[in-house]
């Protein structure tokens, strides 16, 4: 059993154990790297010129020479739709400063109409917890909570409940004969939770709770690696096989799918409360890190941990991003010893991607740089994309509150 019984006494212990412990711990400063990241947002901001708030950014590739980001067009097919609204709304946390939170406010607003819209794909919770909800976290403003809400119901439309889980991508069903379900999915059943915590129905949450377990039960080797995609039988629910989208084989650890799995399960146990799904964190977190001191020679991990070109791969900036994230959440809720591990983890984490070779500097507008979308593809592959610099600044504030 890993929960933490006794938090109060536990944190404090841990807070002083933190302080008195690894030389590593002092190279990260939260307040200096998120001061680097409002400067990046105002210079991105300047580059937006002119203005167009259906246009979002979404990286910066290799060899570009462009002065700001790449945009793409904020429609349900995109799914890092979302991410540049929260950056925004995480910068204006930061700094306080209204003018970023105008900015994040109607960007925000081009992406409401999704809401009420048939779901494309499950990439809808993205694109909503990370715009709408940040936003309501730090307004309280109600007609955020109303699309947050009407979007819960209209990601509920991809549940089965045969299955167990939401159908990911409806327009990949017949490409792997049947049902498909990817880890990314995993990050938006935080909608279907908060919906069903602040006015939605109790059953979003039935649904959530029924996709995190089929999930847990189909997704994952014995070792706590996961699949990319598990394939379910439509009609009976019946698991049929696990394989890759985006990584480097069917067997291989992608590095950002294991990442969803740390922040999702953590997550989960966030609303449930449940055990099971807090010794699954665990689980996946310690095969994370096990294969990532193997394979890489600093705390970033390769895009895939199974290429076989070794440290000669690209790296996954966002992967190490969204881990050190969910890995300061996750020390919130374990004993003592594993808190500090996975603090002192983060940590690293943090200071590697804070250092000139991961962040862009003078020389991009975006936080970081060596991040892989989807090399399979060819596409983005040792880039700046929105989501690696999303996790970096949310990893970054929650830091930044913990050192508080
Ligand atoms: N959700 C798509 C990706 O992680 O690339």
């Amino acid at each position: 059993m890993r929960h933490k019984r006794l938090f109060p006494f536990c944190l404090c212990i841990t807070l002083l154990a933190m302080g008195a412990c690894g030389s590593k711990t002092s190279t990260l400063d939260a307040d200096e790297a998120l001061d680097y990241c409002a400067r990046q947002v105002e210079r991105a901001l300047e580059a937006l010129q002119p203005r167009d708030y259906t246009m979002m950014p979404r990286n910066i590739l290799a060899g570009d020479t462009l002065e700001g980001w790449r945009c793409r067009e904020a429609i349900p097919q995109e799914w890092c739709s979302g991410f540049w609204p929260g950056v925004l709304w995480m910068a204006y946390d930061h700094t306080g400063d209204e003018a970023l939170r105008t900015e994040a406010e109607r960007y925000t607003a081009s992406l409401a109409y999704m809401a009420s819209r048939p779901a494309y794909d499950h990439d809808l919770g993205f694109i909503i917890i990370n715009s709408f909800l940040k936003g309501y976290e730090l307004t309280g403003d109600a007609h955020y909570r109303e699309v947050a809400l009407r979007a819960a119901d209209t990601l509920a439309t991809l549940c089965n409940p045969t299955v167990g889980t939401m159908l990911s991508w409806p327009r990949h069903v017949g490409d792997y004969g049947g049902h498909n379900t990817i880890m990314d999915n995993m990050i938006n059943l935080e909608l279907l939770f908060w919906a069903a915590e602040n006015g939605g129905g109790s059953h979003l949450r039935d649904l959530a709770v029924a996709h995190a377990e089929t999930t847990m039960q189909h997704h994952f080797r014995p070792d706590g690696s996961c699949y990319h995609v598990a394939v379910y039988d439509t009609l009976t629910g019946d698991f049929i096989k696990g394989v890759t989208h985006q990584g480097y084989s069917d067997e291989s650890m992608w590095s950002r799918g294991q990442a969803w799995a740390i922040y999702g399960y953590t997550m989960v146990y966030r609303f449930t409360r449940d055990e099971r799904f807090l010794n699954h964190a665990c689980k996946v977190t310690d095969c994370y890190l096990q294969r990532l001191a193997a394979t890489s020679d600093d705390n970033i991990p390769l895009w895939d941990m199974d290429d076989p070109r070794g440290t000669a791969a690209p790296k996954d900036a966002s992967a190490a991003a969204i881990v050190a994230s969910a890995l300061i959440e996750l020390a919130g809720y374990v004993e003592e010893a594993d808190a500090q591990r996975y603090r002192t983890h983060a940590e690293h984490m943090l200071a590697d991607l804070s250092t000139p070779y991961y962040q862009c500097g003078e020389s991009g507008v975006a936080f970081l740089r060596h991040a892989t979308g989807h090399h399979p593809a060819g596409s983005e592959i040792d880039a700046s994309i929105i989501y690696a610099d999303y996790y970096y600044i949310e990893a970054l504030l929650r830091m930044k509150k913990l050192q508080k």
